[in-house]
């Protein structure tokens, strides 16, 4: 599966000088000796892990980031192991990996391999699919309080895009959703869970909504956050596409395999549109590193399943402060952000959270101008999120 290291024993030497000279130093050396190091070895090895949880690779202002929904416990010690062994095997493009990383999805989730796209996150896919509808029709539906990826690109391409108010609970309201599809509506996009209520629609319920609405309109349903929802696997919907109703699935290795800054995703859709896309979209390949990371973290089905439970438990920290506090929040949340309101303009609720140290999204969705999206992190920093919050809300 893994391609073999390039690295021979002779030039370990070498390695550890190049370490040396990026900074990195003696931690580092540790580091790629035994990966399963602790803690502390990550720290002196410099890297950017939960364990400097507020920095980017270029900028550490201090600032605690639960603006973005990354995955701040980091990725999978085997996928660090995983592109440490490759580091030196950057020469080629990376197609026969992709491949290796077809096979991997197309046996989890019960597809053809022909039915998948990978590429450098799963943004690209949502460019691709905005401009893929002003192609086919030029008619999303979707609904208020969602992610931007496809209805912005496609109403900057020039879509006609329909915006279906949210359930009274703050779910995706299928059934108004479905009442909105004509049958010149090119596409539907949901998103679940949905970002940024983080709400998740019943699982039976949109697979019915689906087969229903996909012989309209084709049904696109962006999993970025399904696996660290509580009935994972079960309310995942790739089947559909198996079963060859026109869906479109997507996947990113942002969320739970916490790879944002690494760039992998992938979509799941009809044979026929994964070939164009795939040919448009993977132009120049996908970013060999990431493929080796993205294949060892499917298989650290460990690392997968304490993930789930460590952002549930600092998700439950976010909701019981806001239910402390008497805020309204959109509820049961399930994935790595809550949203709530605030009860104050969302950007001056940002500036007082910043005061505090805790960088919150700096904007809201159209309709909740006092609602503000916040994102869990490590223990450490939802408590600092926790006592800022009651600082500036109590
Ligand atoms: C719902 C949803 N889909 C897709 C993306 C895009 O993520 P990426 O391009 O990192 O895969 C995001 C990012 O936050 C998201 O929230």
């Amino acid at each position: 599966m893994k391609q073999a290291s390039v690295i021979p024993p002779s030039v370990n030497t070498s390695r550890r000088k190049w370490l040396k000279t990026l900074g990195l130093g003696a931690g580092a050396v540790a580091l790629s000796a035994c990966v399963d190091s602790s803690v502390k070895e990550f720290s002196a090895a410099g890297m950017k892990t939960e364990h400097f949880p507020s920095a980017t690779p270029n900028v550490n202002d201090g600032l605690v980031r639960l603006s973005s929904n990354e995955n701040a416990f980091g990725p999978s010690k085997e996928a660090v192991k995983a592109m440490q062994g490759e580091l030196f095997n950057l020469a080629r493009y990376a197609d026969a990996t992709v491949d290796v990383l077809v096979k991997k999805i197309a046996a989890q989730e019960g597809v053809s391999e022909d039915q998948i796209v990978v590429t450098n996150g799963s943004s690209p896919i949502l460019f691709g699919y905005a401009d893929w509808i002003t192609k086919n029709g030029n008619k999303l539906v979707t609904s208020m309080a969602t992610y931007e990826g496809i209805p912005r690109g496609a109403e900057f391409m020039g879509a006609d895009v329909t915006y279906v108010p949210l359930a009274a609970d703050m779910t995706f309201d299928l059934d108004a959703i479905e009442a909105a599809v004509t049958e010149d509506t090119t596409a539907v996009y949901v998103c679940n869970p949905n970002n940024p209520t983080g709400s998740m629609v019943d699982a039976a319920k949109l697979t019915a909504f689906a087969k229903r609405v996909s012989k309209k309109a084709q049904v696109f349903i962006d999993e970025a956050y399904i696996e660290m929802s509580d009935a994972y696997p079960a309310n995942v919907q790739s089947k559909l596409v198996a079963e060859g109703h026109n869906v479109v699935i997507c996947r990113t290795f942002s969320k739970i395999h916490a790879m944002a800054g690494q760039r992998l995703g992938y979509a799941i859709m009809p044979a026929e549109q994964a070939k164009p896309m795939g040919r448009m979209l993977r132009m120049g390949g996908v970013n060999y590193l990431a493929l080796v990371a993205g294949i060892a973290s499917m298989d650290d089905h460990a690392n997968l399943n304490t993930m789930r439970a460590r952002i549930k438990a600092e998700r439950e920290k976010l909701t019981n402060a806001a239910e402390t506090l008497g805020r309204e929040y959109a509820k049961n949340p399930q994935g790595n952000f809550i949203y709530m309101d605030t009860g104050m303009p969302h950007d001056e609720f940002a500036a007082k959270m910043k005061a505090q140290g805790i960088k919150v999204v700096g904007r809201t969705w159209p309709g909740y101008d006092t609602w503000s999206r916040i994102s869990v992190g490590t223990p450490k920093e939802t408590d600092a999120c926790v006592s800022a919050l009651k600082a500036v809300l109590a």
